[in-house]
């Protein structure tokens, strides 16, 4: 189901059935490496990519993880029957190949169908409590939900739609008996499984990472700069804070105030005027894989995005009062980059599944 390209193709040919229990939940992390923390959440033991904090993870009660709907959940993540055409999934837009988002500054649905925003990473989503780039899903399973009815996502008349193309696939049904206890197909059971398979999803152990537990020759000099940077001069980590670069708040920058119809952002949510036009501070692990950036796309590279804040952001009245021209030098400018570049690390659980249920 996937070419050499790395891109995934949307249309599976439906081959062998995966025997149930067959495939591997989570990849075997590689050898070698520095051992990172665990966590343990309902079954599972999942030890997490050097750099990660396993106390930070947010998994809901109503949702502990379980190898079994890690499974599953990986599954339907892949399977693009879970859209109208049979053409999309959530991996169309979320590419393990480009970094879990999408080459495409904003991504085609059904239909060619194109959204207004940038789809961001689901990597590190295990830290994450409110999701979307204005914070409107109050979890991953709310979130789950969203993407399988939008009309310019995978545009599924209704969620008992989606219920009704799962449980066709017979080949579905010992999965939800294992994950669940027994074989009904509910949308909760959907988005449960959904949501536990991307709490797997993880990136960690960078040369950042390395360089932070000691290994003094995992960052480049350029990079050693740029990490002082971020620190210091160009203010970055006030937003971009603590293990997952993300303060998990809202700000104004100014990204797209000048497009025709500038979009509200968190201000959708709030209804607070002081919140138009802030948007989530995003994670920065594996950054560099995940171009174009910002909500709308609208900064091609990294160094687009560094000299956007060099010359501080785009005025407007809701601007950040963390964000103000930089006065960066070219150097200083190339060190950020490097920094940001060096903190692509290994991601746990991207490998597609080898085949589909039938
Ligand atoms: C057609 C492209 C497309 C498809 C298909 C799609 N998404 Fe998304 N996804 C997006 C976009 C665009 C956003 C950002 C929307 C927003 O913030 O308003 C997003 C946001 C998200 C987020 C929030 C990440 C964050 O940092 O807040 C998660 C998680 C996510 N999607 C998971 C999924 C899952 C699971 C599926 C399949 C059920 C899926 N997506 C299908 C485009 C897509
Ligand atoms: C005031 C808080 C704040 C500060 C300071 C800040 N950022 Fe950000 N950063 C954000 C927010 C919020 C976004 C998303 C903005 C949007 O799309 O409208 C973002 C987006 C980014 C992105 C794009 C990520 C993606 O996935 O699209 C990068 C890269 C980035 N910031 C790096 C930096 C660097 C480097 C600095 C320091 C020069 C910095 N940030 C300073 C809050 C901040």
């Amino acid at each position: 189901m996937i070419d050499v390209r790395g891109r995934i193709l949307t249309r599976l040919a439906l081959a062998a059935v995966v025997a149930a229990g067959a495939a591997v939940a989570v990849d075997a992390p590689p050898a070698g490496r520095v051992r990172g923390e665990t966590l343990t959440s309902g079954s599972i033991s999942l030890e997490l990519p050097l750099g990660l904090q396993a106390g930070a993870a947010y998994v809901p009660e109503a949702n502990p993880l379980t190898a079994e709907k890690v499974e599953l959940g990986k599954l339907l993540y892949f399977d693009p029957r879970l859209s109208l055409d049979r053409t999309v999934s959530c991996a169309s837009c979320h590419n393990p190949f480009h970094g879990f988002a999408d080459p495409a500054p904003t991504s085609k649905g059904v239909g060619g169908k194109v959204g207004a925003r940038n789809s961001p990473t689901v990597i590190n989503r295990l830290f994450s409590k409110e999701q979307f780039w204005d914070g409107r899903a109050e979890d991953l399973e709310a979130q789950a939900k969203g993407p399988l009815t939008n009309p310019v996502e995978m545009a599924m008349p209704s969620h008992d739609a989606v219920v009704e193309r799962v449980a066709a696939v017979h080949g579905y049904a010992p999965y939800f008996k294992k994950a669940f206890g027994d074989e009904k197909v509910t949308i909760d059971r959907i988005a449960q499984a959904i949501a536990s398979y991307e709490r797997t999803v993880v990136a960690g152990n960078s040369p950042y990472d390395r360089y932070v537990a000691g290994d003094k020759d995992a960052l480049s000099a350029a990079a050693q700069r740029g990490s002082m940077l971020f620190d210091g001069k160009a203010n970055c980590r006030v937003c971009h804070a603590g293990f997952n670069f993300t303060d998990e708040s809202y700000h104004n920058l100014g990204v797209g105030m000048d497009a025709a119809k500038s979009d509200a952002g968190r201000e959708e949510v709030t209804k607070q005027e002081g919140d138009r036009g802030a948007f989530k501070t995003p994670t920065l692990r594996n950054v560099a894989q995940t171009a174009p950036y910002m909500h709308d796309g609208s900064e091609a590279t990294l160094r687009d995005v560094v000299e956007f804040y060099n010359r501080g952001g785009r005025p407007n009245p809701q601007l950040s009062k963390e964000i103000r021209p930089l006065g960066l030098s070219a150097r200083d400018v190339d060190d950020l980059v490097a920094f940001l570049e060096a903190l692509t690390g290994e991601v746990r659980n991207a490998t597609p599944p080898a085949s589909l249920p039938q």
